[in-house]
């Protein structure tokens, strides 16, 4: 071989390494701008990743850089360089925004605060993860990202089905390389009281139970006896752990007590609490039934009192400013029938059954601003006036985000329209799995705008976050879960980081097929579709 040829052969192989990583990853960043150069920074196991000393989560995200990208961590020094860095004092009013450079200096991450940091390490593993070999050539150039929604976020119940601890790591692991950073978690339900409470130390462990109590046994939960009548939930410890592992991945975790509906399992371990004094018991998984009439009595003073103590445990454990009362599909049939509820609603000189639920809601605020905390609640809480301080998470379309964005209060868009990955995904019924209806095909999620034409650009401000929600009666296996999970979510994730003027649905496919890759090599179940 003369010498031209094998020149040639060793640039064509350079080329061939390079041609793969071109930035074009989901969510996809602001801007890729690539040298015209077209020079390359290699990108190697082992090499030294620096980072400023004094700062844990600038170290954590080092670590990050050691699991995703095979680096070397170490202390910024001033005396040696090193071909990639760490680095804070992005200028962006944006926490989130970040700025990749990629250079004769090597590679150099910059992000407005860590949790930037920790974004533009998530662009450069999914840039690089398909790549073969040992040293991975980066193409020169700048990469900036910055997200359109302060929240975005996804939901998980974990009432329908019970996930194990290792799952709901898993889930927050897939939340992260999507670019989310709040995890609703759906706690409560008639099929099941989820967490420990401190105060009411009997609740998880009978409120958990349910008649047709099912293992997932590929989730690794250790089967339950049927006579202990007993079910699954999360302790104390296990939610603490979890919530670091989601703050370390800046994920804050918003929990949720559903009240007053969807409230069997607290009922069936203290039946007074409900109007007609029970007995009752959880809802078996399936079938799928409709809407539970037996709610908490909202004429009842030990119902206020158990809501505190319950939303006080939850505090306890988690920090996030807000906390989700649900306040969702309430029938107020109980109530209308209930000497106690119908002698409250004339103490409080009200007219409809609604307002009594806007009264409990109104108090229940009152306690968490006492906490520090904030107010979440389904757009049903604004049927009998809205509270002072309270955020609307828009479901039943995008009405009720809009009457609360007028009403200058801020909203969560999560339309079913759009955000409800519960639905059939494909078109084809016959190939998928069963679920309970609906039809939301990946193209579909992608289409979704979360701000509507018709609310003013001051009003418009209010809409400060985009959700997609993971119902779980049918989902009754982690694998499952996944497979109606994505890949929907980097469709909304899209939604959540871009603006529509960038959106573009058959270049999103082209760059979904490179996350598919990483998907399979993660081993996450998804539906294969680009419907
Ligand atoms: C809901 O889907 N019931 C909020
Ligand atoms: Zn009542």
């Amino acid at each position: 071989m003369n010498k031209l040829s094998s020149f040639l052969i060793a640039l064509l192989s350079c080329l061939c390494a390079t041609a793969e990583v071109n930035y074009q990853v989901i969510p996809l960043p602001q801007s890729v701008l690539l040298d015209p150069s077209g020079k390359t920074a290699p990108l190697a196991k082992g090499m030294t990743v620096a980072y400023p000393s004094g700062n844990a989560q600038m170290k954590r995200n080092a670590e990050f850089a050691r699991e995703y990208l095979g680096l070397n961590p170490r202390k910024q020094s001033k005396k040696q360089s090193a071909p990639f860095t760490l680095s804070l004092g992005l200028k962006s009013d944006n926490p989130d925004a970040y700025l990749i450079t990629i250079g004769k200096k090597g590679v150099q991450i910059q992000g407005a605060s860590e949790s930037g940091v920790f974004y533009a390490i998530q662009t450069l593993r999914k840039s690089v993860m398909n790549e073969e070999g040992d040293t991975i050539r980066l193409p020169w150039g700048t990469i900036y990202g910055t997200p359109r929604f302060a929240y975005r976020g996804c939901m998980l119940d974990a009432s329908r089905h019970f996930y194990s601890v290792k799952f709901v790591k898993k889930f927050i692991d897939v939340l992260a390389l999507h670019g989310l950073n709040r995890f609703h978690w759906h706690l409560t339900d008639d099929q099941g009281w989820r967490y420990e409470s401190r105060s009411l130390p009997e609740l998880a462990p009978k409120g958990s139970w349910c008649p047709d109590l099912v293992t997932l046994d590929d989730d690794g939960l250790e089967p339950l006896p049927a006579s202990q009548k007993t079910g699954y939930y999360y302790t104390r410890e296990q939610l603490k752990d979890i919530v670091e592992y989601a703050a370390e991945r800046y994920i804050t975790i918003i929990p949720e007590v559903d009240l007053p509906g969807h409230m069997l399992a607290a009922l069936s371990v203290y039946p007074e609490l409900g109007c007609t004094g029970g007995p009752y018991e959880t809802y078996p998984f399936l079938p799928f039934r409709g809407l539970e009439k037996d709610v908490l009595c909202a004429g009842n003073p030990k119902t206020l009192e158990f809501i505190k103590k319950t939303l006080n445990d939850l505090c306890e454990i988690f920090p996030s400013e807000y906390i989700h009362i649900g306040g969702d599909e309430s029938p107020r049939d109980r109530w209308r029938e209930c000497p106690k509820c119908q002698a409250r609603m004339k103490e409080l000189n009200l007219e409809k059954e609604a307002q009594l639920q806007t009264y409990l809601v109104k108090e229940i605020e009152t306690f968490l601003t006492s906490k520090g905390r904030k107010l979440i609640g389904w757009d049903e809480i604004l049927e009998g006036g809205l509270s002072e301080g309270a955020t609307v998470m828009s479901w039943r379309g995008y009405a009720g985000g809009i009457e609360a964005a007028r009403l200058h209060h801020d909203v969560i868009m999560s339309p079913t329209t759009h955000c409800y990955f519960d639905y059939y995904q494909l078109a084809d019924r016959n190939a998928q799995p069963a679920c309970e209806g609906g039809f939301i095909s990946l193209s579909k999620a992608y289409s979704m705008e979360p701000i509507p034409q018709e609310l003013t650009e001051e009003e418009r401000d209010y809409i400060v976050g985009v959700q997609c929600n993971l119902w779980t009666h049918y989902a009754d296996s982690p694998a499952r879960a996944m497979y109606q999970l994505l890949p929907r979510l980097a469709a909304i994730c899209e939604v959540q980081w871009m603006y529509p003027s960038q959106k573009d649905f058959s270049q999103f496919k082209g760059r979904l097929e490179k996350l598919e890759k990483i998907y399979r090599q993660l081993d996450y179940q998804f539906c294969p579709s680009f419907e």
